[in-house]
């Protein structure tokens, strides 16, 4: 290993590729053909999302499955399922992507910042309850790299309080809590196949739940208000178009039937590279717990509480970029998102509804110093492995 980090002209630990993502070979391929010869594109005529649908539900152990175009709409539609409307208030964690709290906008509601488990980086059961106020409808519990969070303490939460349980599953394909799958734990929950995703149609969403009458809603809202089994201008509801494309169910049929056999890769290799940087001074990764019975892998998450700051640990991720190493400084809080406090200032200042602001400590601490690698670093060799955890102690030894 040169001593030199590469950024300074040493040589790199790694040069070759991680493996690339998407994956697809010659089974996607067929069966997008066969859905272009078919001439039927589109699912109002097709019978491939429907039965991707059937196939995903019960991958999810759920009852029911609406696919739709993303993860985004997916919340949008999800939370208006549940009910929830204008001036309603959702409890969203802030360490998570702009959607989770941008989808509660999109209904007229209000997403209320609830702060992490330092632990898991998972929004924290107690924060959550202790930002309920009598206008919240929604808690969004999001399991953020694809780990599941607390679902028995957020479901006895909605329980109590007769709050919808939204789970935000769009990084946790196969996860589960207690031996469960998420997505219908709580009231309902999504998914999303956008390109980085563990299961990807390039783009696309869906929608899972247990709850037949949530479904048929569902149904409505993804196919302009029609209603299953109805007639063409049959509109029972309003609903958008938010449907999947033939061609996309398609394609994550044949991922679906990869994703278990690509799911123990990653977690084989998680587990090598937690117990490699559980050697390296500097470093802290999170803790497993029995009741994550199995992780959804979307992301590997690591913490450098030495490190001294989001710029330090910009500069690590940059000098590990150098070294060959696929990362990023992950996600900045969304309680500071301009656009976010904006749009809540908006919907708060016309409905005459204070703006929530809460403290969140534990998101600006991790927001500062954690850094993530994506999940096709976890699809490679114990070889890749070994080089990802030699480039991690190589930066760290000679950041200064
Ligand atoms: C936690 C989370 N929620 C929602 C989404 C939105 O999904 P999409 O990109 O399919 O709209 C994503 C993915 O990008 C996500 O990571």
């Amino acid at each position: 290993m040169s001593a030199l980090l590469a950024q300074n002209g040493g040589s790199p630990v790694r040069t070759t590729p991680f493996p690339r993502w998407p994956s697809s070979d010659d089974e996607e391929a067929r069966a997008i053909a066969e859905v272009l010869a078919s001439g039927e594109w589109g699912s109002t005529h097709g019978e491939v999302v429907a039965t991707f649908e059937r196939e995903f539900a019960s991958y999810q152990q759920a009852a029911h499955c609406v696919c739709v175009c993303n993860g985004t709409l997916a919340l949008a539609a999800a939370l208006r399922a549940v009910g929830v409307g204008i001036g309603d208030e959702v409890v969203v964690p802030s360490y998570t992507f702009i959607a989770s709290a941008a989808a509660a906008t999109f209904v007229g509601a209000v997403p209320v910042f609830a702060d992490l488990d330092p632990a898991t980086y998972l929004l924290d059961p107690a924060a959550a309850a202790a930002a309920l106020t009598p206008r919240t409808k929604a808690v969004m519990p999001v399991h953020i790299a694809g780990r599941p969070c607390d679902m028995t303490a957020f479901t006895d939460l909605g329980r109590e309080h007769g709050l919808a349980i939204v789970e935000d599953a769009a990084q946790a394909h196969g996860a589960e809590w207690q031996g469960r799958r998420v997505g219908a734990i709580g009231t309902v929950g999504t998914f999303s196949f956008q390109t980085s995703k563990n299961m990807s149609a390039g783009e696309g969403g869906a929608v899972v739940t247990d709850n037949d009458e949530l479904a048929d809603h569902l149904y409505s809202l993804a196919n302009v208000g029609r209603v299953s089994g109805g007639g063409w201008y049959q509109h029972e509801r309003l609903g958008y178009n938010l449907r999947l494309t033939e061609f996309q169910a398609a394609i994550l049929r044949v991922q679906l039937r990869r994703h278990p056999a690509q799911q123990a890769v990653r977690s084989a290799n998680a587990a090598l590279l937690t117990e490699l940087l559980g050697k390296v001074e500097g470093v802290w990764v999170p803790d497993a717990v029995t009741s994550v019975t199995a992780h959804g892998w979307h992301l590997f998450v690591f913490r450098l509480p030495g490190i001294g700051g989001a710029e330090s640990r910009d500069a690590f991720v940059r000098a590990l970029a150098a070294e060959g190493i696929p990362c990023s400084g992950g996600y900045q809080g969304l309680h500071r998102n301009g656009a976010l406090r904006a749009e809540i200032a908006s919907i708060t200042g016309r409905l005459g509804q204070p703006y929530p602001e809460p403290e969140l400590p534990a998101t600006d601490l991790l927001a500062s110093d954690t850094v993530w690698l994506p999940q096709p670093v976890l699809l490679g060799t114990e070889e890749d492995i070994h080089d990802v955890a030699t480039a991690i102690e190589k930066v760290l030894r000679h950041l200064d």
